[in-house]
This record gives C-alpha cells, sequence and structure tokens, in this order.
C-alpha cells in the first residue's frame, strides 16, 4: 500500500504542518546577524513526524506521530545541522509492513494485533540529558535514548532494571542544586491504572529512591514541578476510562466537571506522606516552576486556562503544607496567552523571577496573503514575564511567521537569572520554510541577534531543550 496523506483532516491545507519524512545534515547552515561566540553546545527539539497515514480519528493535535529529533550544534558562531527519526521498535515494525499499524492516540483496541506484544513508544515528546544519557521520552512507554552527536538510536533505556514502572513522563525535572533528576510514570502499571511512581536519580542517572502511589481518578498527569523539599504533580480533568477506548476513540477526553487535583510528594518521603490538594477543574498541561516558602507554604505558577477552549492565563497555585486544608488558592500573575513557558533552568525548584512564554496577541499583524491563507491565530511573539510583579517585553517574529516552544540558554560566565539567549524555531508560511531564532533575553525588543536559516520546514515541534557543550561528552564538543 503506497502512502497516500490526501484528504487527511489532521494535516492543514496550506501544507506547512504535512508530514515532512525525510532525514537532513546540513554543514555550516547559512546564518543571517551574527551568533554570539560564547554560545557553544546544542539546542535539541523534536516533533512528530508521520512516517504513515494515521486513522481519520487521530487526537487532532497530532501527538501519536513518529518522534523525529533535530539538534544544532553551536561552536565559534558556526551551526551543524542533523535531524533523524528515532528508530522505535513502533516505526521499525510499520516500515516493514509499510503501513501504520499503531491505531488512534493511545487506545490499544484499535491497534493491529501483530503489535500487541511490542513497546509502542513513539518517542516524540520530550528530551533530556542527564546522568550520561540523552533520554527521548514518551509519556505511555519507557524512555528510548539516543547519541547526543550523531542521534543514532541506542535502545530502552530502564536505568540499569531498576525502573519498574511501565512508563516515564516527558517531563522529569532536574534539581540545579543536586543534579538529580525527579521522573515519574503515571498509569504506571499499564493502561488505565491509577498508580503513579515517582523516582529520584542521582546525577550519574542510578535510581535512589522511588515512591508508589495510587491518583483518585485516570487523567492526564503530563508535567510535573519540583521544589526543593517536594515533587507536586497535577491531575487535570483530561480522563480515559475502557468503555470510552472500546469505542474506539482516542485515549482522552475533557470533563469540566471533575477537579484539579494536585499530588504533593515529599522528596525522599514514602506513599503516606503524599497529600492531595483540590482545585476547580483546569484545562492546562504544563508547569513552570514552584519554589518552597519559610512560612510553610508552596507556590507553583503554570500556564492554565478555565475551559477547554478558554485563553490561557499564567496563574499561581498555593498550597499551605502547614493547614489541614485540602485546596489550593489561586491567583492570575499575568494574562500571556500562551500554553509553554520556559524558564532560566538554573533557578528550578528555587525563588526566581522570570518566565518566557509564547504569547499570542491578535493585535500585532498578520499577512494572511503572504502567509498562503494560513490563520492568524497564532503564537508570534516570546514573551518574557515577571511573575511577581506581571511586567512584560517581547519579541515579534514578523507578519508571515509563527514560533515554536522556545528554549532558554545562560550566557557563558553570566550568574544572573535571565543573563543569556532565548531561542526557538519560527515557521515561516510565506517561504514555507523554518528559522532558528536567537534573542537577546535581555533585550527581547531589540529582535533577532542571528537567525538560522533552514532550507526546509520543520513541522509544529513538541518541546525543546539546550544543553551546554560543558555538560555532553566530548565528541560533541570536537
Ligand atoms: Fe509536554
Amino acid at each position: 500500500m503506497a502512502v497516500d496523506f490526501r484528504g487527511h483532516p489532521m494535516f492543514p491545507s496550506t501544507g506547512f504542518n504535512a508530514p515532512t519524512r525525510f532525514e537532513a545534515d546540513i554543514y555550516d547552515c547559512e546564518v543571517w546577524g551574527k551568533i554570539p561566540s560564547d554560545i557553544d553546545g546544542t539546542f535539541y527539539r523534536i516533533q512528530c513526524d508521520f512516517q504513515y497515514r494515521p486513522p481519520q480519528n487521530e487526537w487532532p493535535t497530532g501527538f501519536n506521530g513518529d518522534g523525529h529529533v533535530s539538534r544544532f550544534r553551536f561552536k565559534d558562531g558556526n551551526v551543524n545541522f542533523r535531524s533523524r527519526y528515532v528508530q522505535t521498535a513502533r516505526l521499525q515494525a510499520e516500515r516493514e509492513a509499510h503501513r501504520r499499524l499503531y491505531g488512534v492516540y493511545r487506545n490499544h483496541y484499535t491497534d493491529d494485533p501483530s503489535v500487541a506484544k511490542l513497546e509502542r513508544s513513539a518517542a516524540n515528546t520530550h528530551l533530556y540529558w542527564h546522568g550520561g544519557k540523552l533520554l527521548v521520552l514518551k509519556e505511555d512507554s519507557l524512555p528510548w535514548h539516543i547519541d547526543p552527536h550523531t542521534l543514532e538510536t541506542r535502545g530502552i533505556w530502564t536505568f540499569n532494571g531498576r525502573y519498574t514502572a511501565t512508563s516515564m513522563s516527558a517531563h522529569p525535572k532536574i534539581d540545579p542544586v543536586t543534579g538529580e533528576m525527579i521522573a515519574y510514570g503515571y498509569q504506571a502499571k499499564g493502561d488505565l491504572t491509577n498508580d503513579v511512581a515517582v523516582y529520584t536519580m542521582n546525577r550519574h542517572g542510578d535510581i535512589t529512591h522511588e515512591v508508589w502511589f495510587k491518583a483518585p481518578y485516570v487523567g492526564i498527569m503530563h508535567d510535573c514541578a519540583i521544589t526543593q523539599n517536594y515533587v507536586l504533580i497535577p491531575l487535570v480533568a483530561r480522563t480515559t476510562s475502557d468503555a470510552r477506548l472500546k469505542t474506539g476513540e482516542p485515549m482522552w477526553a475533557w470533563d469540566g466537571n471533575l477537579s484539579t487535583m494536585v499530588a504533593v510528594v515529599p522528596r525522599g518521603g514514602t506513599s503516606k506522606d503524599v497529600r492531595w490538594f483540590k482545585g476547580p477543574a483546569r484545562n492546562t498541561l504544563h508547569f513552570l516552576n514552584a519554589r518552597d516558602h519559610k512560612d510553610g507554604r508552596i507556590t507553583m505558577e503554570l500556564p492554565t486556562s478555565s475551559g477547554e477552549r478558554d485563553a490561557s492565563q499564567i496563574r499561581r497555585w498555593t498550597f499551605n503544607m502547614n493547614s489541614k486544608k485540602d485546596t489550593f488558592d489561586e491567583e492570575v500573575v499575568s494574562t500571556a496567552n500562551g500554553v509553554l513557558a520556559r524558564m532560566d533552568d538554573r533557578f528550578l525548584s528555587l525563588p526566581y523571577k522570570y518566565c518566557y512564554v509564547g504569547n499570542r496577541d491578535p493585535n500585532l499583524p498578520f499577512d494572511k496573503a503572504r502567509a498562503g491563507g494560513m490563520g492568524g491565530f497564532v503564537t508570534n511573539q516570546y514573551q518574557r514575564v515577571d511573575v511577581n510583579t506581571g511586567a512584560t517585553s517581547s519579541y515579534f517574529v514578523g507578519p508571515v511567521q509563527s514560533l515554536q516552544e522556545s528554549c532558554f540558554m545562560p550566557r557563558k560566565g553570566g550568574r544572573a537569572e535571565g543573563d543569556g539567549y532565548l531561542m526557538g524555531i519560527a515557521n515561516n508560511y510565506e517561504s514555507m520554510s523554518s528559522d532558528l531564532v536567537i534573542v537577546d533575553a535581555q533585550r527581547l525588543e531589540e529582535g533577532a541577534i542571528a537567525t538560522v536559516k533552514l532550507p526546509f520546514r520543520l513541522r509544529g515541534g513538541t518541546h525543546t531543550n539546550w544543553f551546554g557543550a560543558d555538560e555532553l561528552p566530548s565528541l560533541v564538543q570536537a
């Protein structure tokens, strides 16, 4: 059966997000402007690409495509680009069959029987360098790891067999003080189980602690936040059930009648120490940061909206650990309208000031004619938000572009929070190609200081990360 994507509802008519399906190498990319010579390391990003046509009722956001990693290696003002598929068991089985074998998003009833016993990860959500491994993560499965330089797939990683949960979330957190990684899995004993497992890995990648507990309902637990004392894992009102899966639908459905529940887990604690805090149903997937306060409060900031279709705002949730109250308080920090917010990760779990959010400002120009009919409601700014005062500064990408998730990179030798650069992929709908834009994170209004030009498009990505040459193995530094 030949591959033919025409008529699939998931791929917009402009074609920018149509599957790309190739791997590339570019030595010394074209650069407009000047890349600061102190940028030395690798920017990684990952997209869902589609080797084969998914079912018609695939989840509209398309998080069921094959993991496809891009890396931009920066050194001495030059950039080398490489992209590769993660060679998962799933991709290899489908290539052998010349067709899609996995059905809709996380619904095993819709899979071809031939893959029932295969590891199902599409390895398409996030990448983390920790303990000498570049992990590629997908929350329904175990991590894969790939070579950080060649992007060659190495295999599934179970932390020397010590990671016994059946899945690991795509959003672990790395403690900048201890170097530990806090990782967790939900549906951790298989599909539809309400088991949650939280692991601590030391800076060498060895598991030093784990705790298991049960969630009050089976819902999505996509991201977590850490403080120096606690791990916070929200459970939000996007749920599933065996009955739903049997209808052949993708896993999740929004249920605004449910409460948001947040598990607050003491780091190093036991299942008895886990406390659940309740709040109104909130549509949210990604969390910014959290911190401890001397008076026993924990605060956490996150982009969130009240319902499935409402604009996003950055809110602060407060948990009082000195009170028996089982609810959290909520306030709005900023109306920045974007679901992805990043920060200077050197301040993760600690007091901090700034986040960087991909904002949608409908008052900025969008040239629909030049953009080939692409809709105007796109992320068109990177906005720095002071989470204490709400003050903002912004970078506008231009009238025919939209922005993918950004990533903060510290300036070499700089220690102050926010002293560094912001980088991310800009989709150009006019040229149907992608740029990597680099902005001074303290001078967003001045625009991009350098733009790496690619002669092709990178379809909408999921997540990004930056790892400096001092963190990565020497092969990458060569
Ligand atoms: Fe995510």
